[in-house]
């Protein structure tokens, strides 16, 4: 019966893991959702498991080395996966501080609040990890060709980049000066259900539904890797059980593909799915300024984990693409919510005092 610790449960990416848990392991574990709900925390994604018994809340910021003492007292915690992180490139351009004092102090307070709990005179207890969700945006931009594996450099651009950077390098010196067992994953640009809609392709649903503009930033050439939550979340439930400490896996979806594509994709999409809503359409394409420091291209070589753990990612992109428009029509009243900030309200619903 193992113990998860699930920070930024109430985020995109954490949403759907905590699910994906739940799904594939049932009341055989425990989850601690640890999370200080940001605007990007949305009690709502995880309104079907509020009252899963095996589920528990808790309204905490990692940087509060206080609570989360208290945390590791109140639970025997296996697995830490520390999702939690500021993750908006172009928020990060605005206002920078936020990402350092989430990303990097969060991380550090995280991990050592785990290296003073599970450490003993004989070592580590048995079966504990520190699992660290990354970015290939540490790597930094690609040229026309190649791919970054584990062993390229560092080399982050923006303060948002540049944070979770810090958080990797953080995490290693764990590794290396105390032995802390972690594992390091780096995945491109996700996509799915319950993704917030400042990031490019739920904004991209939501304002051809509300027939706004799509900005399109500088020429709309910039490459990303798209990648389907759910093959994100099956690969970390990988790295948990089999990855071997200390070690860092590339996670992509082999899916390169232009911003301008991946608009002109989901408009195409919307039109075919909602035929009478005329005014869709590549009509609502917006260029406009490009991005600060736009980094031009990712990908991802993710050959380790799919050698050494036996991963692949198992969503074409066309299908991915589809369930994905399909789930925010389907769920309009979560799009609403979101975009009117009546999220925050609840907190209460959820917490229930458990
Ligand atoms: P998100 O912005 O949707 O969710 C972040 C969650 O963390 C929110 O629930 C928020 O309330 C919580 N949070 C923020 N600061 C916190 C703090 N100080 N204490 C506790 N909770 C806090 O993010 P996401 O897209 O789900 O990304 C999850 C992780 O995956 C992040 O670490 C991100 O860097 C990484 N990542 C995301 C993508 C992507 O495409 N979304 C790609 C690569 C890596
Ligand atoms: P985003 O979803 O913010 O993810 P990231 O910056 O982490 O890759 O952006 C994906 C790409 O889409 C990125 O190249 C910036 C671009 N973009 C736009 O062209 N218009 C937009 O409105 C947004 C939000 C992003």
């Amino acid at each position: 019966m193992h113990t998860y610790c699930i920070t930024g449960g109430c985020g995109f990416i954490g949403s759907n893991f905590v699910r994906y848990l739940l799904n594939k392991y049932g009341s055989n574990i425990t989850i601690i959702n640890v999370d200080c709900l940001t605007y990007a925390g949305n009690p709502l994604n995880l309104k079907d498991i509020w009252d899963e018994p095996r589920y528990f809340f808790r309204k905490i910021d990692i940087c509060d080395k206080s609570a989360l003492k208290k945390l590791f007292k109140e639970f025997d915690i296996n697995y830490i996966v520390n999702f939690a992180a500021e993750s908006h490139v172009d928020r990060s351009i605005q206002n920078p501080e936020a990402f350092v004092s989430t990303n990097i102090t969060g991380t550090y307070t995280l991990l050592e609040t785990a290296r003073q709990s599970w450490e003993t005179e004989q070592g580590f207890l048995p079966e504990r990890k520190f699992i660290q969700i990354s970015t290939d945006e540490v790597y930094g931009s690609l040229g026309k060709t190649g791919c970054f594996t584990e062993n390229s450099p560092l080399a982050p651009r923006s303060p948002y980049s540049a944070s979770k950077a810090s958080a990797d390098l953080l995490v290693k010196a764990y590794s290396d000066t105390y032995n802390l067992p972690v594992n390091i994953t780096r995945c491109s640009n996700n996509y799915g259900p319950y993704q917030f809609p400042e990031k490019l392709i739920p904004l991209v649903i939501n304002n051809c539904l509300n027939g706004s503009e799509l900005p399109v930033y500088g020429d709309g050439k910039n490459i990303r890797d798209w990648l389907y939550v759910e093959d994100h979340c099956g690969a970390i439930d990988l790295v948990i059980n089999k990855g071997l400490p200390g070690e860092v896996y590339n996670i992509g979806g082999q899916c390169e593909k232009q911003n301008i594509e991946i608009i002109k994709a989901v408009i195409r999409i919307i039109s075919g799915l909602l035929p009478d809503s005329k005014n869709i359409g590549e009509v609502l394409i917006k260029y406009v300024n490009d991005r600060k420091g736009h980094d031009r291209r990712y990908a991802i070589d993710s050959s380790k984990i799919r050698k050494e753990l036996g991963w692949y990612p198992q969503t074409g992109f066309e299908e991915g693409i589809l369930e994905t428009v399909k789930w925010y029509l389907d769920n309009r009243d979560w799009l609403l919510d979101v975009t009117s900030g009546q999220y925050n309200e609840y907190y209460k619903q959820m917490y229930k005092g458990k």
